[in-house]
């Protein structure tokens, strides 16, 4: 099976502390109540979970395209993650743009490639330099004349404004700090009938994929994604592993009602 979490960066908890790692906690514990530095309860009127700023459940490298290339490319993977039937459920048309944000080895690039075909684009968006080099020899060597690799930053994906028809994001998710500002910028990078597909684990244990504590359940991703002005269009579930919301922008009206609507 692939190693989804890489061990180096990701040392799982172990369940057996030994004597002198409970006497440190006990003490850390003592200290800390005796400073009154104890969670407190938040205040009434504190913000709920989604108006928070969200840090990622997960950093680590991806700078070793090696290792990722024998994970995200595993043989095995096209079994349970159906790339093609993912690519179908997302009712792409030959001219539109599409981007991949969190491109990574470009997995799902020979998808997306004829599915948008010559007329369309395909914009394949990773931060990682080293990953983004393997994204340009794979698209050379696989002939996919209609991609177009992007350098992002950690916070802003550097796609062009009003380009784009979807933007597909697979489990990277759980990797974006900050989601609520990422995504209320991200909109506007969406053509006016854009869409945003978020596939990502689902939070429990499963035979593939990374531990159970490094992935956003579903509930929260929509909770998020609803903060940040979207709302869910469509949920394919032929997944096994994993959650596919299609999320629309809900238009924003400035504190207008809409039109037609009566007045409160
Ligand atoms: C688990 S991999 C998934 C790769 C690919 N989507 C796939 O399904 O094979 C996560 C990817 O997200 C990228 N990533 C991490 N932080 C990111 C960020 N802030 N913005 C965009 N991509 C990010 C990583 O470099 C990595 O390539």
């Amino acid at each position: 099976m692939a190693n989804w979490a890489n061990q180096e960066c990701m040392p799982r908890i172990h369940n057996k502390p030994c004597r002198r790692r409970r006497q440190v906690l006990v003490c850390i514990l003592f200290l800390c109540s005796a400073l009154g530095c104890v969670a407190a309860a938040p205040p009434t009127g504190a913000p709920r979970a989604a108006e928070q700023s969200h840090d990622a459940t997960v950093h680590h490298s991806f700078a070793d395209v090696d290792h990722w290339v024998t994970v995200f490319d595993d043989p095995g993977r096209d079994q349970w993650q159906r790339p093609a039937e993912v690519v179908r459920a997302l009712g792409l048309r030959p001219g539109m743009t599409v981007a991949d944000l969190g491109a990574g080895t470009g997995y799902f690039l020979r998808y997306l490639s004829p599915a948008v075909g010559e007329t369309g684009t395909v914009l394949a968006v990773e931060p990682e330099l080293n990953l983004l080099g393997y994204v340009r020899a794979r698209i050379e060597r696989e002939g996919e004349s209609n991609v177009v690799p992007i350098l992002a930053s950690l916070d802003t994906p550097r796609i062009p404004s009003g380009s784009t028809d979807l933007v597909l994001i697979v489990d990277t998710i759980h990797h974006l700090d900050d989601r609520l500002t990422y995504f209320r910028r991200l909109k506007r990078v969406l053509k006016p009938t854009g869409r945003i597909a978020v596939i990502d684990w689902q939070k429990r244990e499963l035979p593939e994929g990374p531990p159970a504590e490094h992935k956003i359940a579903r509930e929260q991703v929509i909770e998020e994604m609803t903060a940040a002005g979207y709302a869910l269009a469509d949920e394919p579930d032929f997944l096994p592993y994993q959650y596919f919301l299609i999320f629309k922008p809900v238009p924003d009206l400035g504190g207008r009602q809409p039109t037609g609507a009566p007045s409160p």
